[in-house]
């Protein structure tokens, strides 16, 4: 396994982080255990969680977290666990968002579920354009202070909106977003233009989530075939529809084809491919892989071994190149001033 530093900070992580966004759904405890294991054992100590898994769970669950918590019940010590808040966890309007009243609790009820007093990255799930930022940097400043986390940031934030927070933070003498989660794969290469450049700049560490675009890349589907398990399917709920939206299109699966033909013909699982190619840019700090079953870990890990030569980035770009044009900001959150009536519901 490779280590690499976190953005500005004295940290140091695995450059595979194990996601945990299956656990309690798809995967169950035991199978979860077994992913653990096998990830750690290959030198993985970073962990990403969130309150709102497993999606298409029951709301407010926290099952992964749950899960999380119990199998690092005597190894706490030994990982940079990182868990996100602001996803809707109740009924309640204040039960999502970010915050101040909500983000409070947040964090309380994820380190009740991991049993662990602290987590060493504490992230905003999602942007909020109801909450004014400065409430939030405030907010995330005073989960510092208490010491229920080490480090926060950032996850589907547009650049100018995390500049902004940056800013603030600055101006108030605030602590500092120091990481981004964004999403990224072959298939969705925006925040290429949209991101990485700032986060470069301003040295904050980005680690992607979506690697194999929710398993389109490892080349199971078939544009044809409507699955009936998996991201793509009405098991999970609204998450089946909204993987569809961004995936299931016939271009797409031709360029899964083509990513495919190249990993044929260089031998290399097209898994392992397509994460290696994610690491291989420099914006990149670590890419959480998020495994359903124990073994889809060994091609994902397998990543942080291959190196891309120059003749494979320039191919994979090429294929791929389409995809770093889009329109980001159609998937932000909409301020209801824009979109909805002002009454708020109770
Ligand atoms: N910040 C955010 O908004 C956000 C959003 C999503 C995820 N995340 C985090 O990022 C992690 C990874 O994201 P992701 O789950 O979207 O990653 P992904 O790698 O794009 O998709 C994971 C899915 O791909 C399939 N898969 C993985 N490895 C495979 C293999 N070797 N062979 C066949 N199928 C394989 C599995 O699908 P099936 O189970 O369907 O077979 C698995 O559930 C999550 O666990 C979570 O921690 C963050």
């Amino acid at each position: 396994m490779e280590f690499t530093r976190f953005g500005r900070t004295g940290l140091t992580v695995s450059r595979v982080c194990l996601g945990t966004g299956t656990f309690g759904k798809q995967t169950d405890e035991v199978e979860a255990f077994r992913i653990f294991d096998k990830a750690t054992e290959a030198g993985v100590n970073f962990i990403d969680t969130a309150d709102l898994y497993p999606p298409g769970g029951a709301l407010g669950s926290g099952s992964a977290e749950i899960i999380t918590g119990r199998w690092l019940s005597n190894k706490r010590g030994h990982f940079i666990l990182g868990t996100k808040g602001g996803g809707p966890m109740g009924v309640a309007s204040w039960d999502k968002g970010n915050s101040r009243k909500h983000l409070l609790d947040a964090i309380e009820g994820s380190l009740r579920r991991l049993n662990t007093d602290y987590v060493d990255l504490y992230s905003l799930h999602l942007d909020d354009p109801e909450t004014p930022l400065e409430e939030t940097v405030e907010a995330m400043d005073a989960i510092v202070r208490s010491g229920k986390a080490r480090y926060i940031g950032v996850s589907n934030f547009l650049a100018y909106r995390l500049a902004r927070a940056l800013g603030l933070q600055d101006a108030r003498k605030l602590t500092r977003f120091v990481c981004a989660q964004p999403r990224y794969n072959l298939l969705f290469r925006e925040v290429e233009r949209e991101l990485f450049r700032f986060a470069q700049e301003e040295t904050i560490a980005v680690t992607p989530y979506n690697p194999l675009a929710g398993g389109l890349l490892t080349g199971k589907y078939k544009h044809s075939v409507s699955p009936e398990k998996g991201r793509f399917s009405n098991e999970l709920g609204g998450v089946g529809k909204k993987y569809s939206g961004w995936y299931w299109d016939e271009r797409k699966f031709e360029t899964v084809e083509k990513i495919q033909e190249i990993a044929d013909q260089r031998k290399v699982p097209i898994t392992t491919l397509c994460t290696a190619w994610l690491l291989s840019n420099r914006a990149v700090t670590s890419v959480i892989v998020g495994p359903s079953r124990p073994d889809h870990l060994a091609d994902s890990l397998a990543a942080a071994e291959f190196k891309l030569d120059g003749a494979l980035e320039a191919q994979l770009d090429d294929i791929s190149v389409d995809y770093r044009k889009g329109d980001l900001e159609s998937e932000q959150p909409q301020s209801s001033a824009s979109v909805m009536p002002t009454s708020v519901k109770p």
